[in-house]
């Protein structure tokens, strides 16, 4: 009872570390349907192994001539009309996304042009799956910090053109789309109420592409290696991805000082049922809580949180003072969790 009393108090006494706002979220998803039944003419595969394994059912794939700046523009544009605010009103654009439209410039680069907008600072950032919590928290820093007022914060993610469709480990996983959430300062009331990061770089060869970068250049060699494609050792990444999504969300929500009585929604980063569950589980958080869009999008990467964000806000189910627990696990290894008072 007394610790009731305590999460209760806790709460609505606590004061967020940043307080800052989400005064609107977008999402764009491409129009193209790829179930799993249409992946069982593509490769040695069934839609009863996939479900099972993964609680995929379909997925959304880009056309050939769409990249990732194109989601998150309209992804964007829809944010910040529910934000009442243009395009042009944001100082910072933060692009989180592992398939950067070219290798340089910047994806948040690629997006302000196809805004027409100029001025705003716009970078990337390259933290994979975990990639939404980072950018929120370098958005929340800056606001904090005075640099930034408006940020754009988005997940934006092409999978479909760096997956081996000959590989049936990998190709079954992955899909296209972008989410974006506009931060600004709070009141004082909602923000961050804890937050953690972190990355085991040892780890990095278990899942990555090898070839593109510096250490292995593209060539006629690398093309016909399939090796620009995902690489990934799927049973590792099951066991950290477990461990580390579970570790951080508990790890924030004791920070906060909060059970998991407090908390409205969950939403984990979503790359396969089983792993969403098993980190669920370790919070123990009721399963009614967790907000699932995995089986519909598939594994759409530094996307997938704020896409389920704004799904979520749509059908009603965050509202202000609402707590919002947030947890990811991505290449790197990264991973991250954040605590949100909405
Ligand atoms: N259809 C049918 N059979 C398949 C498929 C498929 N699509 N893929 C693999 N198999 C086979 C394997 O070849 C293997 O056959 P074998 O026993 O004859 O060798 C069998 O199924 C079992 O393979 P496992 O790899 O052991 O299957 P597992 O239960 O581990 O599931 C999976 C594989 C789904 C990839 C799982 O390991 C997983 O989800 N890992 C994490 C992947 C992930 O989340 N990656 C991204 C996270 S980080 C980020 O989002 C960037």
């Amino acid at each position: 009872m007394g610790l009731l009393i305590c999460s209760c108090l806790a709460r609505f006494v606590i004061s967020p570390r940043k307080s800052i706002k989400i005064v609107g979220t977008g999402r764009e998803l491409p129009a193209k349907v790829l179930t799993n039944f249409d992946l069982e003419k593509m490769v040695d595969t069934s839609d009863a192994w996939i479900v099972e394994r993964t609680g995929i059912r379909e997925r959304r794939i880009a056309d050939e001539k769409t990249a990732t700046s194109d989601l998150v523009a309209l992804a964007l544009e829809k944010a910040c009309q529910q934000a009442d605010l243009k395009p042009a009103d944001l100082d910072t654009i933060i692009v989180a996304t592992s398939t950067p439209d070219t290798v340089y410039p910047a994806t948040a680069c690629w997006v302000q042009k196809r805004l027409g907008i100029v001025g705003s600072a716009a970078f990337d950032i390259s933290a994979g799956c975990s990639g939404f919590i980072f950018a929120l928290e370098v958005a929340a820093n800056l606001i904090a910090a005075g640099t930034a007022k408006k940020v754009a914060v988005a997940g934006g993610e092409v999978m479909s053109k760096v997956v081996n469709w000959q590989d049936r480990a990998t190709c079954v996983l992955f899909g296209d789309g972008a989410g974006v959430a506009i931060v600004v300062a709070g009141d004082g009331h909602s923000g961050i109420l804890s937050s953690n990061w972190g990355c085991d770089g040892n780890l990095a060869p278990l899942l990555y592409q090898p070839a593109g970068g510096t250490r292995l250049p593209t060539s006629e060699a690398t093309v016909k290696k399939m090796a620009h494609t995902v690489h990934m050792e799927g049973n590792q990444v099951f066991k950290h991805a477990v461990r580390a999504m579970g570790g951080a969300a508990l790890k924030a929500l004791n920070d906060a000082r909060l059970t998991t009585e407090d908390v409205k929604l969950f939403i984990p980063h979503q790359a396969n049922f089983r792993i969403m569950e098993a980190a669920r589980e370790r919070t123990g958080i009721p399963p009614e809580k967790m907000f699932v869009v995995l089986d519909k999008y598939g594994n759409m990467s530094a996307a997938t949180i704020p896409v389920a964000i704004d799904e979520a806000r749509e059908q009603g189910k965050i509202k202000d003072g609402d707590i919002v627990l947030l947890t990811a696990f991505g290449t790197g290894f990264t991973w991250g969790a954040v605590v949100l008072r909405w």
